[in-house]
């Protein structure tokens, strides 16, 4: 065969592998709002980057008639790119193949590129649209998607994971996803569960429909599994760009800092007034965070889940932070099961990528209660103090108001290793409320007087003037400053510069056990 013949075989091949199931199959995914994977990865990487692996890779399963139906890259485009200049690998499944569903070989291509994406230090982003295992191959597709945990669970720590899931999810399927960093679902086509409606029906009498079981909403805002529910597909690829640029390419590097123009030393006046004169009225802690980030701009991760606490990514003098912040707009800003689950797996995210954390603190304490109590609040609420007090990156502090009982310690306290602890002179530091600590303290004492109200009212305020201010807790030297709310930024920023070299360690250890 002559060198123009190869190079037409080579073309020939290559066209047939990229129509995946063929042009019927495309059709139909289009038809239903859906992109294929190739697609989807244009969207995703800078133009031209794409460099495609084992695209004639194809299955060796020969039952059930397989032996006939052999096509080309077998139900995944893997390779890698780049994104915003910087190196990813990605794998994306193809539905139009089998349904995307993984078998031996499907696994052996994700396989390749996280390896290479571990040896190499770079993301791993996964594009997930397939049916689960391949029903006709069995216990290969099991192998093949254990390998993949084995993977997903080896590189967490060592480079950012994402999953966007933009069609089915099920059954084993959803492990992988679970495993990683962050995932982003779209709304129209997207569902992830274990089992589908039909076997919920037969095993639990249960009639649900597939958003209710596993749409993108119910799992951004209840299950918390999403991080964010994508409107469209290139919403959701903006939002895996997004969030990429706020991190470094492996735990050995640090995020891209970027030129910043907001001036650092830049005043609040907003912030003189933003605490409301009723120590119990709620106020919008993103609007405090807008103020004194660059550019007012906050990355929200799990906005719709537990919104009494927020977590996501911003920059201080181009420096990406993550933010943990009470959000006393929503429940107050107590701390609950939910909300401590969400901010430790924040928190341990930028630990693992040597991320500073800027912590904003106006809680009122941990929900009580029955529900909270019977769910292990306990247990959950130790996630949190668990990963601050683990995590050695910089830490920055700012307690806006209330800093109330156990909520105190665990919001990036002075005593687990917060590195600068500030405090507005609204803060409040106690063991607990003014009227609780009035009530228990003086309570016999109020019965026996001739009005109670009034004296537990008047006690209520004693306590509140003697001890609910940030200065008893900055003479002990656990609020490092009290400073203007106005200069909330200027602060921040030069505490990021003087922690910018901070070494600290753990003990040796085999690795914690921290309480799931
Ligand atoms: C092989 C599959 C497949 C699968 C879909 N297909 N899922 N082939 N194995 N798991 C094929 C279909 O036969 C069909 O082929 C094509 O993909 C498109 O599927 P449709 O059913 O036509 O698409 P749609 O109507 O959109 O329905 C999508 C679906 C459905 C809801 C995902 O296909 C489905 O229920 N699939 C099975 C899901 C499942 O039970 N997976 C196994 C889970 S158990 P043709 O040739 O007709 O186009 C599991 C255990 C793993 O994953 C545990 C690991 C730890």
């Amino acid at each position: 065969m002559d060198t123009n013949a190869q190079l037409d075989r080579l073309l020939e091949r290559q066209a047939v592998a990229s129509l995946g199931g063929g042009q019927d199959r495309i059709d139909k995914q289009h038809a239903q709002g859906r992109l294929t994977a190739r697609e989807r990865i244009d969207l995703l990487l800078d133009p031209d980057s794409f460099e495609e692996f084992d695209m004639f890779k194809i299955h060796r399963c020969r039952d059930f008639g397989m032996e006939d139906v052999v096509i080309q890259g077998d139900g995944v485009v893997t390779g890698h790119g780049t994104i915003g200049g910087r190196i990813v690998y990605v794998y994306a499944q193809d539905f139009t193949v089998f349904g995307g569903s993984l078998s031996e070989t499907l696994a052996e291509k994700i396989c390749k590129i996280m390896d290479l994406a571990m040896k190499n230090g770079a993301p791993v982003i996964g594009l997930n649209d397939s049916g689960g295992a391949r029903i006709q191959e069995g216990i290969e597709s099991l192998a093949g998607y254990s390998e993949i945990f084995l993977r997903n669970v080896m590189a967490s720590g060592v480079v950012p994971q994402i999953s966007a899931i933009l069609g089915p999810c099920a059954g084993g399927a959803v492990y992988s996803p679970a495993l990683t960093d962050f995932v982003i679902m779209e709304r129209l086509n997207s569902y992830m569960f274990l089992t589908g409606p039909k076997v919920v029906k037969s095993v639990t009498h249960e009639v649900v429909t597939v958003e209710e079981l596993g749409g993108a909403d119910m799992h951004s805002s209840t299950s918390g599994i999403s991080d964010y529910a994508a409107d469209s597909t290139p919403d959701a690829i903006h939002y895996i760009k997004r969030l990429l640029s706020f991190v470094p390419q492996n735990n050995y590097e640090s995020a891209p800092i970027l030129p910043c123009s907001d001036p650092i030393n830049r005043s609040s006046e907003i912030l003189r007034s933003i605490i409301p004169e009723n120590p119990n009225a709620a106020y919008d802690m993103k609007k405090v965070i807008a103020e004194v980030v660059d550019d007012g701009d906050f990355f929200e991760i799990k906005e719709q889940f537990a919104p009494n606490l927020l977590v996501g990514f911003a920059r201080f003098n181009g420096v990406s932070v993550g933010i943990v912040a009470n959000q006393p707009a929503h429940l107050s800003g107590v701390l609950d099961i939910d909300s401590s689950i969400k901010g430790a797996r924040f928190v341990r995210f930028c630990d693992c990528f040597n991320i500073p954390l800027v912590t904003f603190v106006d809680v009122p304490g941990f929900l009580p209660g029955t529900a909270q109590e019977y769910g292990g609040v306990i247990r959950n609420g130790a996630k949190m103090l668990y990963a601050y007090a683990e995590a050695t990156v910089p830490k920055v502090t700012v307690i806006t108001r209330k800093a109330y009982g156990g909520a105190y310690c665990v919001m990036s306290s002075k005593h687990l290793r917060g590195d600068i602890n500030y405090a507005w002179p609204s803060g409040e530091i106690a063991v607990m409320g003014a009227r609780g600590a009035a009530e228990v303290l003086y309570g016999r004492q109020a019965k026996e007087s001739d009005d109670p109200a009034a004296f537990l009212a008047k006690k209520e305020e004693e306590y509140h003037e003697t001890v609910a201010n940030p200065y008893v807790a900055a003479q002990r030297g656990y609020i490092d400053d009290v400073i203007v709310p106005a200069t909330t930024r200027a602060r921040i920023v030069r505490a990021l510069g003087i922690l910018q070299n901070k070494r600290d360690t753990n003990p040796m250890k085999k690795h914690g056990n921290i309480p799931l």
